[in-house]
């Protein structure tokens, strides 16, 4: 059995995201979405509120045998501790390889027995952020499409909360 982590900060979860974990559900036993925390990024959602979105995605798109977690510290100590082997990064074109690129090898030299795959993302999603979202959103956009319609609703409701939509 095949364990695989999909690490990120899903701040919040894209169609972009989506599409790399239905993708990476096809081809593992089991796959866990792993919610962790950057410290070079402020959270728009706390790490149970992008839990609850991605939990209601992964329902809704039937994917059976995949789980969503949180973790804490490195994502490769994570990945032992999950007895996974693999960790799942998608890549958009260009602006992801360095950053990528150097996380891999970092987590190669911390753990030799995990290895990171990377999937190409879709084409259709290739320019799309977790920050593209939220500025559309902040700014009065529509950002239908781009992420899961829960998404749409929660991030509307999170910046009415606030009083930031429109001014
Ligand atoms: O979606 P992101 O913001 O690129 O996700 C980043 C995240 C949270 C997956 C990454 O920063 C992370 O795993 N941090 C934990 C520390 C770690 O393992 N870093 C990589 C090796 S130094």
């Amino acid at each position: 059995m095949t364990i695989a982590i999909c690490p990120g900060s899903f701040d919040p979860v894209t169609n972009g995201h989506l599409d790399i974990i239905q993708r990476a559900a096809e081809i593992f036993d089991e796959v866990i979405v792993a919610v962790g925390h950057n410290p070079g990024k402020t959270p728009f959602f706390t790490v149970e509120e992008r839990i609850t979105l991605i939990k209601q995605v992964i329902r809704e798109a039937r994917l059976t045998n995949v789980r969503v977690d949180r973790f804490h510290g490195l994502q490769v100590e994570y990945a032992r501790a999950q007895k996974a082997r693999v960790i799942v990064k998608g890549l958009r074109a260009l602006s992801d390889f360095e950053y990528e690129f150097q996380m891999a090898l970092t987590n190669k030299k911390l753990a030799p027995d995990i290895e990171t795959i990377f999937m190409m993302t879709a084409n259709e999603y290739s320019f799309l952020s977790s920050s593209m979202v939220k500025e559309i959103v902040f700014f009065g956009g529509n950002p239908d499409g781009l992420v899961p319609p829960a998404v749409v609703t929660a991030l509307q409701k999170k910046l009415e909360k606030r009083g930031k939509i429109n001014g």
